[in-house]
């Protein structure tokens, strides 16, 4: 078992091709200082690494790795195939992808390579090779990084001839033959039937609208290529350096690659957070949607992650974010640790004078003089490091289940239905109820096992197979409690409608009902009675409306207005030892809480405790032990209760039930406690 990542908790990602060497000592000790144990290094400078083809240069790279070695720290290596150097793209001007306009994207930011083209891989292979070959025998280097954020900015490029010949191979081993592939694809209509795979386009800019199976399988191709180029350098660092350990640096919901697929092979994932955003889009407090992030990228491989890059100062290019206030900083970090991060990395060491992200901010500002970020970081490093080791390999050992799936995902931005339906929001939306409880969540694939849950969320189950549909049967009858939503069963696996049976399709026995006309609510919600509070008034549908015929379930709640006015929205049905709810709306925040209150007693799912708002109750357990976090994400002092508060051991904190703003109290305790 490769372990050369065991023991490291506090990183920060170095650029020292960025500074003079004679910089390079003061930050290593600087470093070393705040508690800083390993440094990622490399991710982006091909062109230092290799500047004239064939041409390697590791020198500059040994000396800032020795010299980090003898402030023990150790290193991770980024392959830095995000970032072909401009004397390559001069030379293979084809290796630059083209957009859906058919326009050749240029030199001068990143990303800029067709991750199918031979030629580039040639390339890559031979510099990846050159690294693995040199840096094996380094006694500092301890693992990999692939590339960089895979995904990232790569928006479904490319569409070049080297692309529509992957593509087509792609179809061709998916389907077998012409005729399949042609059914699959719904080809008769708009004239649209290939006579050979060798016919197929990429999807470029159409005159007007796009055949989404076509889209669909386009969306899987472009995932599937990029796991293909990250196995390519996979196996030539586990062939060199089989000690080393590998990852990347994926980005929660991201859905340009499936990060299931992606972190298959290798040893744990890792996941890039950033509370404050991109220019600002985000709202700076994000707790919720970071805490999502988090149990997402454990749920990738089922085991504690790295975060690769954490906030360490403002975010921006050249718009800016909010400054993190004191404290904050080192909350979002705590904030990873207790949702199974075992070592966190921070971005960046220092703000950089150079380039595209000046504005970027590091631990250091451009002064390069230790600052407030540097002085609360280093305090929180010291605070933690005595309990990392231990905490290290532990879980948060969920009972609630909600399947993400990256098929369900490419559908719907395929088809949106409503201008503002989306699937990664609707999946929020679920976890948002679930995390306001302090009721750990695992993200889980449709095909993961659902035995260990006691409760399983699948929102927009709208692609649907038969082995789907049984797993769904066989977890009801086997006493699982399961929610199910509105577009559930509509269409098969190549995104073509079924049309055998009503709504939700051979869903339909398990969920007791049959959905016979649905209604899409473009300019207003439709109120709701909740059958057990009828006079409120409080209860909406939003966005759709799935008018329900009950074949056995039973109604919770009905619609109040328009021609379906007194029909069922929420129902629940009994299905052999367990019980299926099916929600036909996107449900108003009071309706979605009645219908989880209910679901959450049905499945006996317990909650950590009580709290304020912005406080966060976590827990991991590992060997019989167990931790549980309460973590203030605000700047106000704030209150929790946990069960039997009195029994637990604080191991970390001052004053059990209550918090000063962004303070972590940890508790730690036996199993069965
Ligand atoms: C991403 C990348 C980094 C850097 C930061 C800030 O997360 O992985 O290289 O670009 O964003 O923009
Ligand atoms: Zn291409």
């Amino acid at each position: 078992m490769r372990d050369s990542f065991k023991g490291l908790h506090f990183g920060t990602d170095y650029y020292p091709e960025h500074w003079p060497r004679e910089r390079w000592e003061t930050d290593a000790s600087l470093m070393k200082e705040m508690g800083i144990q390993v440094v990622r290094l490399g991710e982006f400078s091909w062109h230092k690494m290799e500047p004239r083809e064939g041409k390697y240069d590791f020198g500059w790279l040994d000396e800032a790795i020795a010299l980090l070695g003898r402030y023990d720290i150790q290193v991770i290596l980024g392959t830095p195939t995000a970032a072909p150097p401009a004397w390559l793209v001069n030379r293979h001007p084809e290796i630059l992808p083209i957009d859906s306009q058919g326009r050749r994207r240029g030199f001068g930011g990143r990303h800029h390579d067709c991750q199918s083209n031979p030629l580039y891989r040639k390339y890559v292979k031979n510099l990846v090779t050159a690294m693995a070959v040199h840096f094996s025998e380094n006694p500092i280097v301890k693992g990999w990084q692939i590339d960089n954020e895979f995904g990232n900015a790569h928006g479904d490029l490319c569409m070049c001839d080297s692309c529509r010949k992957s593509f087509q191979e792609w179809l061709q081993k998916k389907y077998g033959s012409v005729e399949c592939f042609n059914a699959a694809w719904g080809t008769a209509f708009w004239s649209q039937e290939y006579n050979s795979f060798e016919e197929v386009f990429t999807p470029r800019i159409t005159v007007t609208g796009e055949n989404p199976s076509a889209m669909l399988d386009w969306k899987c191709f472009c995932s599937d290529l990029i796991v293909d180029f990250q196995q390519i350098q996979i196996d030539i660092i586990r062939r060199y350096c089989p000690e080393h350990f590998i990852t990347h640096n994926c980005m929660g919901f991201a859905d340009k690659v499936n990060y299931y697929d992606l972190s298959k092979t290798l040893d744990f994932a890792s996941h890039d957070q950033y509370p404050g955003g991109f220019y600002g889009k985000m709202p700076f407090e994000n707790n919720e949607l970071m805490a999502a992030n988090l149990d997402m990228t454990r749920s990738f491989k089922k085991q504690p992650f790295w975060i690769m890059e954490q906030q360490a100062g403002m975010t921006g290019w050249n718009i800016m974010g909010r400054t993190p206030a004191p404290g904050q900083l080192s909350a979002w970090a705590e904030q990873c640790v207790a949702h199974g991060a075992d070592c966190v990395v921070f971005f960046r060491w220092r703000s950089c004078t150079v380039g595209t992200e000046q504005y970027w901010h590091g631990i250091l500002p451009h002064s390069g003089r230790p600052g407030r970020r540097y002085a609360e970081l280093k305090e929180m490093t010291k605070r933690l490091s005595p309990i990392m080791d231990e905490l290290s390999g532990s879980m948060p050992d969920s009972r609630v289940g909600i399947v993400f799936s990256y098929r369900q995902e490419y559908a719907f931005s395929i088809q949106p239905h409503h201008p503002d339906l989306n699937y990664v929001n609707q999946v929020l939306m679920y976890y948002g109820e679930l995390y306001k409880r302090s009721i750990p969540v695992d993200f889980v694939q449709d095909t993961d096992d659902f035995s260990n849950y006691r409760l399983v969320i699948a929102p927009l189950q709208y692609l649907m197979t038969k082995e789907l549909a049984d797993k769904y049967f066989a977890y009801a009858e086997a006493g699982g409690t399961l929610v199910l939503t509105m577009r559930t069963g509509v269409k098969d696996e190549h995104n073509i409608c079924m049309c055998d049976r009503e709504l939700p399709g051979v869903l339909s026995d398990l969920c007791g009902i049959e959905v016979s006309d649905y209604d899409c609510l473009r300019d207003a919600d439709v109120r709701v009675t909740w059958e057990e509070d009828r006079e409120s008034g409080v209860y909406y549908a939003t966005k759709w409306s799935d008018i329900i015929t009950l074949k056995g379930a039973e109604a919770l709640a009905c619609y109040r207005d328009e021609f379906y006015a007194g029909t069922p929205c929420v129902t629940e049905n009994a299905y052999g030892m367990g019980r299926v709810f099916y929600i036909g709306t996107e449900p108003s925040e009071k309706l979605l809480e009645a219908v989880m209150d209910r679901a959450a007693v049905s499945a006996g799912i317990r909650s950590i405790g009580r709290k304020d708002p912005g406080v966060e109750l976590s827990r991991r357990k590992k060997d019989g032990k167990v931790w549980i976090f309460a973590l203030n994400l605000t700047g106000r002092p704030a209150g929790y209760e946990i069960g039997e508060q009195q029994k637990w051991k604080l191991a970390l904190g001052g004053q059990k039930g209550m918090l000063q703003p962004f303070e972590l109290h940890i508790y730690q305790g036996e199993e069965g406690e």
